[in-house]
């Protein structure tokens, strides 16, 4: 899992004059499952369409095996696509669609027998789940069956690299989770390298060995799903990978954090003393507690039930969180919450500082509600912190 496969170095690419990727610095392993993810129009599409060979970037360099391969057409790289809008062939059948992949390649020179290509696709459909769907119309086919086909056609040619961009953008809730399954089954079967690209978090998490966070043509993150979620490195991270209370806080020395007043024990080291800092707290972190127990106390404005869990949102002398709780509480209820120190992450201060993080958006009743004369007794609760 650990051989290198692919090299994008120091890639830009502009157009019309407008910098669409900046400085893009990224090592695909082999058989690697890699995901790029980020918001519509941060250069996903670009990124992978310069992998191919469509697209020429700007500056920078492309290489494969070690090997630059900037120059290098489309068709002369072991690298295929599967596109949102797949295309396939209406007039042809499935068996004539997968097999359409390998009739317009030549194969070192010489035409592959009848037999040869009917063995192929067969496999293919085989690795796809399609078997016995050979003499069927394409048109016949439901939106998760035709996708197949497309994915059978991609690999029918045994690429080194399948590129996926959006695959299953057209397929509804359901279906896209059955098919983020038979992706990951494929991509184990098959054995190759896959670059997905993907603007649904739940989706790279899902299904990557590797998820690459963008924004704004630039990397943001690249590390496993776990480390994206647990250590973002980056409010605009912590904030697009799931839900993220982003606070502003003072690293007083390692292992303590300072927020809203207040001190926190958390694991983050390594920070200068007295940094400013943006401290992340998911809302399942939380836990909410009798008002005398509370590291802070707030009032509850909001709760919306979600089937497993609630979501509700407490006014914190104005700023208002996400918690995720399984207990029942009642809106207006003045509440305790505590936090254990793996609960706090702590990140350094970025461009993104201050514009994601905070759910006062939620409630429409912020103002009558929020109770910003209240001034709870702190100190026991902190004496209680450290001696815990
Ligand atoms: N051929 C082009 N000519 C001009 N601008 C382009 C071209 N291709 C892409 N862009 C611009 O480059 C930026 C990045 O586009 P890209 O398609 O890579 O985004 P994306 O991350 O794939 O977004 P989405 O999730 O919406 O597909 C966008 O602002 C887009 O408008
Ligand atoms: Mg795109």
């Amino acid at each position: 899992m650990s051989k290198e496969l692919i090299r994008l170095s120091e890639l830009t690419m502009a157009f019309d004059g407008e910098v669409v990727l900046d400085s893009i610095n990224l090592v695909i392993n082999d058989k690697e499952f890699l995901t790029l993810l980020g918001p519509s129009g941060c250069g996903k599409t670009t990124t992978l369409r310069i992998i191919g060979g469509f697209v020429t970037p700007a500056s920078g360099d492309v290489y494969f095996d070690g090997v630059r391969i900037n120059d290098v057409p489309p068709y002369k790289r072991t690298v295929n696509t599967v596109f949102q809008k797949y295309a396939l062939f209406p007039h042809l059948n499935v068996f004539e669609n997968v097999a359409f992949g390998l009739k317009i390649n030549r194969h070192e020179g010489k035409k592959l027998s009848k037999q040869e290509i009917s063995s192929r696709v067969l496999e293919m459909l085989e690795i796809v789940s399609l078997k016995g769907f050979e003499y069927r119309d394409v048109s016949s086919l439901s939106g998760g069956q035709q996708q197949r086909v497309a994915i059978a056609r991609a690999l029918v040619n045994k690429p080194k690299v399948l590129l996926l961009d959006e695959p299953l953008g057209a397929l509804d809730m359901r279906l896209r989770k059955d098919m983020q399954n038979e992706l990951k089954r494929i991509h184990e079967a098959m054995g190759i390298t896959f670059i997905y690209v993907t603007h649904d978090q739940e989706e790279a998490l899902a299904m990557s060995d590797t998820v690459v966070v963008m924004d704004a043509g630039k990397i943001q993150q690249i590390g496993t799903p776990e480390q994206i979620y647990n250590e973002p490195v980056n409010a605009f991270v912590a904030d697009f990978i799931g839900e993220s209370n982003i606070v502003d806080g003072t690293m007083i020395s390692d292992g303590i954090v300072e927020i809203f007043g207040r001190k926190f024990k958390c694991l983050d080291t390594g920070f200068a003393e007295n940094a400013p800092v943006d401290v992340v707290i998911r809302p399942e972190d939380v836990d909410i507690v009798d008002v005398k127990d509370g590291m802070l106390t707030g009032t509850v404005t909001n709760i919306t039930f979600k089937g497993v869990h609630y979501d509700v949102i407490v006014d914190f002398k104005g700023f208002k969180w996400l918690i995720q709780t399984t207990d029942l509480v009642t809106v207006g209820a003045y509440i305790g919450i505590k936090i254990d120190p793996d609960g706090i992450h702590i990140m350094s201060k970025s461009d993104y500082s201050g514009k994601f993080g905070d759910y006062s958006s939620y409630s429409a009743e912020y103002d009558e509600i929020s109770d910003v004369e209240y001034e709870p007794e702190e100190e026991s609760a902190e004496e209680e912190m450290y001696e815990a």
